[in-house]
């Protein structure tokens, strides 16, 4: 499963990618607002850090504008994937994006069948938010599962992109079911390497170590 970090700090990106954890970047408005910083600044930055697809979301509702503002979003670098939300609209802007081979991530699904409607639209990446179904009482890892049977079903080649993390489970859960990104806010990616166990092993073998006075180098 590939690791896409979901926000628009720099300074955190480079951190994580300079670990070789990153596979990609996602942004959207809310997380360009958090940033304080101006969308073409900062994307730019974004792409020039991690060589995977960095997603920019759109902020118009209807096609002509999406196209138009798809375009200037393009231009800021070669692995630009461009968000559309999942709307009619979105959708008809992702069939002509892919079809002159753009990326396109269509975001904001939250049912199987908005993501079956993504991968006829030729989406290379569909995102559903857990996080925001869990919020209503349902159970968003239901919707990453429906979701990779239909698309295995076709042999459909949209990627799920689960969305909306707010767990190290929806991490793991997500990789049991076969999401084939997960894009992950950068405290629960660096949340993924903890285990108490790990740290008093550690601690223990350290302390032995010390004890037989030897160097490995
Ligand atoms: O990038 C979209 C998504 O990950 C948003 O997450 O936490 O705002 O529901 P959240």
């Amino acid at each position: 499963m590939k690791f896409f970090v979901d926000t628009a700090d720099t300074k955190e990106i480079s951190e994580l990618n300079a670990l070789g954890l990153l596979d990609g970047v996602t942004t959207n408005p809310s997380l360009i607002l958090k940033s304080g910083r101006d969308i073409m600044e900062v994307t730019k930055e974004i792409c020039d850090i991690v060589e995977g697809p960095v997603s920019a979301e759109v902020a118009a509702t209807d096609y002509e504008q999406m196209m138009r503002e798809a375009d200037v979003l393009s231009k800021i670098a070669d692995n630009i994937c461009i968000k559309v939300p999942l709307t009619f609209d979105g959708l008809k802007a992702c069939k002509a994006l892919t079809g002159d081979g753009r990326m396109v991530n269509v975001t904001l699904c939250f049912s199987a069948n908005q993501a079956l409607l993504a991968a006829k639209a030729g989406a290379t990446f569909i995102s559903p938010f857990v996080g925001r179904i869990d919020d209503t009482g349902e159970d968003g890892m239901e919707l990453i599962a429906e979701i990779r049977t239909i698309y295995d079903n076709y042999d459909f080649g949209t990627e799920i992109l689960t969305a909306s993390v707010r767990t190290v489970n929806h991490v793991k859960q997500a990789a049991l079911i076969g999401s084939d990104v997960a894009t992950v806010p950068p405290a629960i990616l660096r949340q993924l390497v903890k285990h108490p166990l790990t740290d008093k092993g550690l601690d223990a073998f350290l302390a032995d170590w010390a004890k037989t006075g030897q160097n490995i180098a």
